[in-house]
């Protein structure tokens, strides 16, 4: 593979599409030169985001544990908050919230192709948590959720895109999304292909 080839999966999330985010994310994507090659907005089924996220033990523990460690580190009782304090448990919970939040209004999914894609596109769009992005980032200058808000209020932490984090997830997501024989348009970009 060419290395201006490389792709990478992005979607913008409910309170993105919901704040009016769609194109200022586009901007900063088309001005660093990567180039969007499919391109949807649509309202996903309850389904197709419960196989969008993994169902294994280790993630869905390992955000059950996260909040637990938030829930302590603010001084909730998990028991009062979620009524139970077993991480498996929790993640589960955690888990549901985000799917109602993935599914509360349409997505807009597309797949960008470019030098480094998959680590720039991290770059561009920040951190998970928005209170601790670095301004610059799309979560950093249009959000600042906190999982001790979130996690309080029962909620998935809302942070506006989802963003493939390595180029084998990039590979898996595109045709989860994008099917096997993804529609990619196919142009040239002045200054970066020619
Ligand atoms: P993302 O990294 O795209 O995929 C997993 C999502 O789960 C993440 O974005 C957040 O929306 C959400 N999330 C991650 N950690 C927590 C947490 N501790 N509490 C609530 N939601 C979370």
């Amino acid at each position: 593979m060419h290395p201006k080839e490389e792709r990478t999966y992005l979607m913008v999330k409910p309170d993105g599409v919901r704040k009016g985010l769609i194109g200022e994310i586009i901007k900063r994507i088309e001005q660093r030169d990567l180039k969007i090659v499919a391109l949807e907005m649509f309202k996903p089924t309850y389904d197709q985001i419960d196989s969008h996220y993994p169902k294994d033990e280790a993630w869905v523990k390992r955000l059950g544990s996260k909040t637990l460690n938030t829930y302590n580190k603010y001084g909730f009782d998990p028991m009062t908050e979620v009524g139970t304090s077993d991480e498996m448990e929790i993640g589960k919970k955690v888990r549901g919230w985000l799917l109602d939040y993935m599914t509360s209004a349409p997505l807009v999914k597309m797949i960008i192709q470019g030098i480094h894609a998959v680590d720039v596109v991290r770059k561009i769009v920040g951190p998970t948590m928005p209170a601790t992005a670095e301004m610059g980032t799309v979560r950093g200058d249009f959000s600042i959720d906190s999982p001790v808000l979130a996690n309080k209020e029962k909620r998935a932490v809302m942070n506006l895109v989802h963003a493939s984090e390595t180029p084998e997830e990039a590979l898996h997501e595109i045709e989860y999304w994008f099917g096997k024989t993804s529609a990619v348009c196919e142009y040239k970009r002045f200054g970066v292909d020619e």
